[in-house]
């Protein structure tokens, strides 16, 4: 993800946030009647309802004609396609979709538009409490015209941290409860907020000092470590190599703390597997 900045990313950036601007307006719309919406099941404790769906259709549309031949990889449309290979908007058309379900206002949508797998630009739409975050490679993170800046925190006791609980994956879960369990008593608090797009954000914001994931996908995660990098924190997979838009575990923090985390989420005990990335 170190490649240089291509010179159309402004360009790329103002087509997100016009794209992500219009399917927040949509969400907005349709969680005013959140509690009469049919819920599909994609698995047993997993649920989207037409909003994702009509969401992702609206994006794509912005992007397919503000951006000529740029190509998909949405969570309820495209999936299948991959995110590391020419130019790709990667876009979770509503991240935090069981928060909205229940009317919990912490969802957003995101995307980012990426060159044969480096983060050219990223935009998270915070759609509920309102603010646009977004980024442009090597030249900074944003919130509404504001430069981002990370934590300065220094001290783990002072550290707020980030997380996601593994919900899909119970495989993950002795090891998950490990990593929380020596990262509890040493810390000043663990929030589980919701939307790993928006925990990412925060991060980039310096309200969280840290956050760290098992599995994202790569919608999940790929404008958010834009922001977070951009905003002067590090990402990586928990052996410390820079994280990768083909998704897996994923560790952020404000870079100060960065080491520390890694030490303290990796037991040398645990032999649990991680999903590995792509070695694509
Ligand atoms: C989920 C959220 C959640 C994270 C899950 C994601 P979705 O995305 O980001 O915070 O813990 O791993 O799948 O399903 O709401 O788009
Ligand atoms: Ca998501
Ligand atoms: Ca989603």
């Amino acid at each position: 993800m170190t490649s240089p900045a291509h010179p159309k990313r402004q360009d790329w950036r103002d087509a997100a946030i016009a794209a992500a601007d219009t399917a927040a307006r949509f969400i907005a719309h349709e969680a005013m009647s959140h509690r009469t919406l049919a819920w599909e099941e994609k698995s047993a404790t997993d649920f989207v309802s037409r909003v994702d769906v009509g969401a992702e259709e609206r994006i794509r549309d912005v992007l397919a004609a503000r951006i000529p031949g740029i190509r998909m990889v949405g969570e309820e449309l495209s999936a299948d396609a991959r995110p590391d290979d020419g130019l790709v908007a990667i876009v979770d058309p509503l991240d935090g979709t069981t928060n909205f379900l229940h009317g919990f206002p912490n969802y957003a949508v995101s995307i980012c538009i990426a060159l044969d797998g480096v983060p050219q630009a990223g935009v998270v739409h915070d759609v509920a409490r309102g603010g646009v975050l977004y980024a442009t490679a090597s030249d900074g993170a944003f919130l509404d015209g504001s430069r981002l800046q990370v934590s300065t925190t220094t001290s783990p006791a002072r550290a707020l941290i980030g997380t996601g609980i593994p919900f899909k994956d119970v495989s993950q879960a002795d090891r998950y409860l490990r990593q929380l369990r020596r990262l509890m008593p040493i810390i000043s608090g663990v929030r589980r907020a919701g939307s790993a797009a928006l925990d990412l954000s925060d991060v980039a914001r310096g309200r969280f000092d840290g956050f760290w994931e098992l599995f994202l996908n790569p919608w999940d995660l790929a404008a958010g470590v834009l922001l977070v990098r951009e905003a002067g924190g590090r990402v990586t997979d928990l052996a410390g190599r820079d994280a990768r838009l083909t998704g897996g575990p994923i560790v952020a923090s404000n870079g100060i703390l960065h080491d520390w985390f890694l030490d303290l989420l990796n037991d040398p005990d645990d032999t649990t597997t991680v999903p590995a990335p792509d070695p694509a």
